[in-house]
């Protein structure tokens, strides 16, 4: 197939790339660079021995889109540009809803105009909101009790892309709900890579282990978990990126959401177990306070995708942190 990715010098752009150029498809991207370096064509060139054409363009930038759809005859588009940092979105909220919101709708516009009928969209657990239930499934509603910006931008997305289902037959759309990505391609030379201090829990981890921060805080232990630290479900990238190629497979019309999630949930405390096991060494840390907003135990209900995609997480948090030390001693 010939597939646009967008986003796809990103973080899990950059690993469902390699996966599709392994699989025979014919792949370019478009990316605005504005969280991603130009380098990764060269580690993806590295890896494949393939070297997929490159736009640098902004999705806001409709002329330049409509461009790109004009001299290539697209069969799919794969969608992952998107800005996601949590707190961000908090501080800049029209940013996000620009930036997710309004470039989508440009995105299918062109798609639209130019007869391609195909999308898979990188969508969030984050949809699911509060519902007080720990396993999420897909039957469930969405959009309930969001607390901020960037999930409400997953949801609109969502919302916008059954509407278009809905009034034009001809598009087959899946939403892929992603749980909690880790992990990096085994030979280390992809990987998230975020600048500052980061939010996420891996990316952290990372900082701690190569001493650029002193120790981990473990945001609460008094929540009604086994150890006391919140449960999540954490999926080996490279799994992650070969539910997308499972997905290209299982398109059909309409709207339809896929959890992606190995169904396992782990706490924080059992990943920095896991992550000293794997090492080998102390990884620092220490109780902090709550973070506001984060909900105690989220974990998928994956049955969905292993049923209708023939998919399912193989990779362990052990392959993922291994992968991440081949990561951080390649960097
Ligand atoms: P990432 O920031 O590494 O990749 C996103 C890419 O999109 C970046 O390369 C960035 O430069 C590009 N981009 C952003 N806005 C753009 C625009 N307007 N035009 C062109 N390019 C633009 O993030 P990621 O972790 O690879 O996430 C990919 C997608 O998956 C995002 O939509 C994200 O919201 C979603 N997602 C990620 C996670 C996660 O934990 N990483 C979880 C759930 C969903
Ligand atoms: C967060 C976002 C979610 C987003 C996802 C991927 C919130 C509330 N949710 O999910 O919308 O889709 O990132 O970008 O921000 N933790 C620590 N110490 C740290 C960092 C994290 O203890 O320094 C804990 C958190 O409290 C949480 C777990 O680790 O229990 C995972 O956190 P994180 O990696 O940020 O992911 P989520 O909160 O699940």
């Amino acid at each position: 197939m010939k597939i646009l990715v967008t986003g796809g010098t990103g973080y899990i752009g950059s690993h469902v790339a390699v996966e599709l150029i392994n699989q025979g498809h014919t792949i370019e991207i478009v990316d605005n660079l504005s969280n991603s370096q130009i380098e990764v064509l060269d580690k993806i060139e590295q890896i494949t021995s393939t070297r997929p054409v490159f736009h640098e363009v902004d999705l806001l930038d409709q002329l330049a889109l409509d461009h790109i759809f004009d001299n290539t005859s697209f069969d799919l588009v794969i969608h992952f540009a998107g800005l996601k940092a949590v707190a961000e979105s908090i501080e800049q909220p029209l940013r996000y809803y620009d930036n997710n919101v309004t470039s989508t709708i440009n995105l299918l516009e062109s798609m639209q105009s130019h007869s391609v009928k195909n999308i898979i969209f990188s969508s969030s657990a984050t949809v699911y909101g509060d519902q007080g239930v720990d396993q999420c499934v897909e039957t469930m509603p969405t959009g309930i009790k969001l607390t901020n910006p960037y999930g409400k931008t997953k949801y609109m997305i969502e919302e916008i892309l059954k509407d278009l289902a809905i009034s034009n037959p001809e598009f087959s759309i899946i939403s892929l709900r992603y749980f909690n990505p880790i992990g990096n391609h085994t030979s280390g030379l992809l990987g998230e890579n975020p600048n500052g201090i980061p939010n996420n829990l891996m990316p952290y981890i990372m900082k701690v282990a190569t001493g650029e921060l002193p120790e981990l805080n473990i945001f609460g232990n008094d929540y009604d978990t086994e150890d006391g630290t919140c449960l999540r479900d954490y999926i080996h990238v490279v799994d992650l990126a070969k539910g997308h190629l499972a997905a290209i497979d299982g398109l059909k019309p309409g709207f339809t959401a896929y959890n992606l999630g190995t169904g396992r949930p782990t706490s924080v405390l059992e990943m920095v177990h896991a992550f000293e096991k794997v090492s080998g060494k102390p990884l620092p840390h220490k109780f902090a306070p709550r973070r506001p907003g984060d909900l105690p135990k989220l974990y998928a209900n994956p049955k969905k995708a292993e049923q209708e995609l023939k998919w399912h997480a193989n990779l362990t948090i052990e392959d993922a942190i291994k992968d991440t030390l081949t990561f951080i001693s390649n960097k």
